[in-house]
Protein backbone atom coordinates (compact mmCIF):
# COMPACT_ATOMS: atom_id res chain seq x y z
CA UNK A 1 0.00 0.00 0.00
CA UNK A 2 1.52 3.44 -1.01
CA UNK A 3 1.88 5.72 2.08
CA UNK A 4 1.50 9.05 2.33
CA UNK A 5 4.29 10.80 4.69
CA UNK A 6 2.81 13.13 7.74
CA UNK A 7 4.02 16.42 8.49
CA UNK A 8 7.07 16.96 10.53
CA UNK A 9 4.74 19.01 13.44
CA UNK A 10 2.26 16.33 13.27
CA UNK A 11 5.07 13.97 14.52
CA UNK A 12 6.48 16.06 16.87
CA UNK A 13 3.21 16.77 18.15
CA UNK A 14 2.24 13.64 18.68
CA UNK A 15 5.45 12.56 20.77
CA UNK A 16 5.29 15.71 22.90
CA UNK A 17 1.83 15.18 24.29
CA UNK A 18 2.17 11.46 24.35
CA UNK A 19 5.19 11.39 26.11
CA UNK A 20 3.81 14.53 27.84
CA UNK A 21 1.01 12.68 29.14
CA UNK A 22 2.28 9.28 29.77
CA UNK A 23 4.51 11.65 32.29
CA UNK A 24 1.80 13.84 33.73
CA UNK A 25 -0.41 10.38 34.21
CA UNK A 26 2.29 9.04 36.17
CA UNK A 27 2.91 11.61 38.61
CA UNK A 28 -0.68 11.64 39.29
CA UNK A 29 -0.64 8.39 39.74
CA UNK A 30 2.30 8.08 42.28
CA UNK A 31 0.74 11.61 44.32
CA UNK A 32 -2.02 9.89 44.77
CA UNK A 33 -1.06 6.61 46.05
CA UNK A 34 1.42 7.88 48.34
CA UNK A 35 -0.34 10.74 49.14
CA UNK A 36 2.83 12.68 47.78
CA UNK A 37 1.42 16.22 48.13
CA UNK A 38 4.89 18.09 47.18
CA UNK A 39 4.26 16.88 43.55
CA UNK A 40 0.75 18.11 43.14
CA UNK A 41 2.20 21.54 41.84
CA UNK A 42 4.23 20.19 39.15
CA UNK A 43 1.38 17.74 37.78
CA UNK A 44 -1.36 20.40 37.83
CA UNK A 45 1.52 22.92 36.49
CA UNK A 46 2.96 20.05 33.59
CA UNK A 47 -1.05 18.95 33.02
CA UNK A 48 -2.00 22.80 32.27
CA UNK A 49 1.38 23.36 29.95
CA UNK A 50 0.42 20.12 27.93
CA UNK A 51 -3.28 20.89 27.63
CA UNK A 52 -1.87 24.31 25.48
CA UNK A 53 0.29 22.11 23.44
CA UNK A 54 -2.92 19.79 23.15
CA UNK A 55 -5.32 22.35 21.92
CA UNK A 56 -3.35 22.89 19.16
CA UNK A 57 -3.08 19.07 18.11
CA UNK A 58 -6.50 18.65 18.02
CA UNK A 59 -7.39 21.64 16.14
CA UNK A 60 -5.47 20.00 13.35
CA UNK A 61 -6.10 16.79 13.72
CA UNK A 62 -10.25 18.06 13.45
CA UNK A 63 -8.91 20.22 10.72
CA UNK A 64 -7.07 18.07 8.68
CA UNK A 65 -8.84 14.77 9.44
CA UNK A 66 -6.94 11.86 10.28
CA UNK A 67 -3.92 10.37 8.47
CA UNK A 68 -4.34 7.79 5.44
CA UNK A 69 -4.79 4.31 7.56
CA UNK A 70 -1.82 2.32 6.48
CA UNK A 71 -2.77 -0.69 8.44
CA UNK A 72 -2.57 -3.93 6.69
CA UNK A 73 -4.88 -5.38 9.43
CA UNK A 74 -8.54 -6.69 9.24
CA UNK A 75 -11.78 -3.96 9.30
CA UNK A 76 -12.23 -5.09 12.55
CA UNK A 77 -8.78 -3.63 13.93
CA UNK A 78 -8.48 -0.54 11.54
CA UNK A 79 -11.99 0.42 13.73
CA UNK A 80 -11.59 -0.40 16.78
CA UNK A 81 -7.60 1.56 16.30
CA UNK A 82 -9.43 4.41 14.86
CA UNK A 83 -12.17 4.29 18.08
CA UNK A 84 -9.17 4.32 20.43
CA UNK A 85 -7.75 7.57 18.63
CA UNK A 86 -11.04 9.22 19.52
CA UNK A 87 -11.01 8.38 23.08
CA UNK A 88 -7.45 9.30 23.27
CA UNK A 89 -8.17 13.05 21.48
CA UNK A 90 -11.09 13.13 23.53
CA UNK A 91 -9.35 12.00 27.37
CA UNK A 92 -6.15 14.55 26.42
CA UNK A 93 -9.12 17.47 26.50
CA UNK A 94 -11.23 16.15 29.22
CA UNK A 95 -8.40 15.54 31.78
CA UNK A 96 -6.68 18.69 31.74
CA UNK A 97 -9.64 20.80 31.59
CA UNK A 98 -11.02 18.51 34.76
CA UNK A 99 -8.22 18.58 36.58
CA UNK A 100 -8.57 23.01 36.22
CA UNK A 101 -12.56 22.87 36.90
CA UNK A 102 -11.52 20.61 40.37
CA UNK A 103 -8.96 23.10 40.87
CA UNK A 104 -10.65 26.48 40.11
CA UNK A 105 -14.22 25.26 41.45
CA UNK A 106 -12.40 24.31 44.89
CA UNK A 107 -10.61 27.71 45.16
CA UNK A 108 -7.32 26.69 44.81
CA UNK A 109 -7.10 29.13 41.54
CA UNK A 110 -4.84 27.97 38.48
CA UNK A 111 -0.73 28.13 39.17
CA UNK A 112 1.89 27.30 36.63
CA UNK A 113 5.45 26.89 38.13
CA UNK A 114 4.52 29.24 40.55
CA UNK A 115 2.78 31.77 37.87
CA UNK A 116 -1.01 32.18 38.97
CA UNK A 117 -3.14 32.11 36.30
CA UNK A 118 -6.15 32.21 38.31
CA UNK A 119 -5.29 33.42 41.89
CA UNK A 120 -6.57 31.41 44.79
CA UNK A 121 -10.40 32.48 45.93
CA UNK A 122 -9.06 33.70 49.96
CA UNK A 123 -11.96 34.82 51.81
CA UNK A 124 -12.62 38.20 54.21
CA UNK A 125 -10.88 35.58 57.22
CA UNK A 126 -8.11 34.92 55.14
CA UNK A 127 -9.17 31.28 54.18
CA UNK A 128 -9.12 29.71 50.79
CA UNK A 129 -13.02 29.58 50.37
CA UNK A 130 -14.76 27.28 48.00
CA UNK A 131 -16.07 29.19 44.11
CA UNK A 132 -18.31 26.23 43.35
CA UNK A 133 -18.74 23.22 45.01
CA UNK A 134 -21.06 21.35 41.91
CA UNK A 135 -17.92 22.04 39.62
CA UNK A 136 -15.16 21.21 41.88
CA UNK A 137 -17.35 17.60 42.36
CA UNK A 138 -18.14 17.05 38.53
CA UNK A 139 -13.88 17.82 38.01
CA UNK A 140 -13.00 15.54 40.22
CA UNK A 141 -14.96 12.45 39.11
CA UNK A 142 -14.54 13.38 35.42
CA UNK A 143 -10.65 13.29 36.52
CA UNK A 144 -10.60 9.90 38.59
CA UNK A 145 -13.14 8.43 35.49
CA UNK A 146 -11.22 9.90 32.79
CA UNK A 147 -7.80 8.76 34.45
CA UNK A 148 -8.49 4.74 34.07
CA UNK A 149 -10.47 5.62 30.71
CA UNK A 150 -7.21 7.28 29.47
CA UNK A 151 -4.71 4.50 30.56
CA UNK A 152 -6.59 1.89 28.98
CA UNK A 153 -6.92 3.78 25.65
CA UNK A 154 -2.89 4.22 25.70
CA UNK A 155 -2.15 0.79 26.17
CA UNK A 156 -4.27 -0.71 23.80
CA UNK A 157 -2.79 2.29 21.21
CA UNK A 158 0.80 1.01 22.11
CA UNK A 159 -0.13 -2.80 22.03
CA UNK A 160 -1.73 -1.77 18.59
CA UNK A 161 1.25 -0.02 17.53
CA UNK A 162 4.03 -2.59 18.63
CA UNK A 163 1.58 -5.62 17.18
CA UNK A 164 1.94 -3.80 13.84
CA UNK A 165 6.00 -2.83 14.05
CA UNK A 166 6.65 -6.43 15.33
CA UNK A 167 4.45 -8.87 13.93
CA UNK A 168 2.48 -7.32 11.16
CA UNK A 169 5.55 -5.53 10.08
CA UNK A 170 3.51 -2.95 8.67
CA UNK A 171 4.52 1.07 8.55
CA UNK A 172 1.83 2.99 11.76
CA UNK A 173 4.89 2.99 14.07
CA UNK A 174 7.66 3.63 10.82
CA UNK A 175 5.70 6.55 9.51
CA UNK A 176 5.58 8.01 12.98
CA UNK A 177 9.41 7.80 13.57
CA UNK A 178 10.64 8.89 10.36
CA UNK A 179 9.85 10.53 7.12
CA UNK A 180 7.67 13.71 7.03
CA UNK A 181 6.90 16.61 5.01
CA UNK A 182 7.48 20.39 6.07
CA UNK A 183 3.65 20.90 5.36
C1 LIG B 1 -2.75 16.04 30.65
C2 LIG B 1 -3.35 16.40 31.73
C3 LIG B 1 -3.59 15.55 32.95
C4 LIG B 1 -3.60 14.20 33.10
C5 LIG B 1 -3.37 13.14 32.04
C6 LIG B 1 -3.86 13.93 34.50
C7 LIG B 1 -3.93 12.68 35.07
C8 LIG B 1 -4.12 12.43 36.43
C9 LIG B 1 -4.10 11.14 37.04
C10 LIG B 1 -3.87 9.82 36.30
C11 LIG B 1 -4.33 11.30 38.36
C12 LIG B 1 -4.43 10.19 39.40
C13 LIG B 1 -5.81 9.61 39.42
C14 LIG B 1 -6.76 10.41 40.27
O1 LIG B 1 -6.71 10.24 41.47
O2 LIG B 1 -7.57 11.19 39.75
C15 LIG B 1 -4.51 12.72 38.60
C16 LIG B 1 -4.78 13.30 39.82
C17 LIG B 1 -4.97 14.64 40.02
N1 LIG B 1 -4.89 15.64 39.07
FE1 LIG B 1 -4.44 15.39 37.14
N2 LIG B 1 -4.02 15.12 35.16
C18 LIG B 1 -3.86 16.12 34.24
C19 LIG B 1 -3.95 17.48 34.47
C20 LIG B 1 -4.31 18.07 35.66
C21 LIG B 1 -4.51 19.48 35.85
C22 LIG B 1 -4.35 20.54 34.77
C23 LIG B 1 -4.88 19.64 37.16
C24 LIG B 1 -5.22 20.89 37.89
C25 LIG B 1 -4.91 22.10 37.52
C26 LIG B 1 -4.90 18.32 37.78
C27 LIG B 1 -5.21 18.07 39.09
C28 LIG B 1 -5.18 16.83 39.68
C29 LIG B 1 -5.46 16.61 41.09
C30 LIG B 1 -5.83 17.68 42.13
C31 LIG B 1 -5.32 15.23 41.30
C32 LIG B 1 -5.52 14.47 42.61
C33 LIG B 1 -6.93 14.00 42.72
C34 LIG B 1 -7.17 13.43 44.08
O3 LIG B 1 -6.35 13.62 44.99
O4 LIG B 1 -8.23 12.80 44.21
N3 LIG B 1 -4.54 17.39 36.83
N4 LIG B 1 -4.36 13.37 37.40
Amino acid sequence: MSEEPIAYAEIILHWVVGLGIIGVVAIGIYMTQMENFALYGLHKSLGILLFTVIVIRVVIRLRKGWPENVSTGAAWERGLARVIQWVLLIATIAMPLSGMFDAYGAGRGLNVFGVNLVAPNIDDTGLRAVVSEALSSFGEAVHGIGANILIAAILLHVAGALKHHLFDRDTPLRRMVRRGTMS
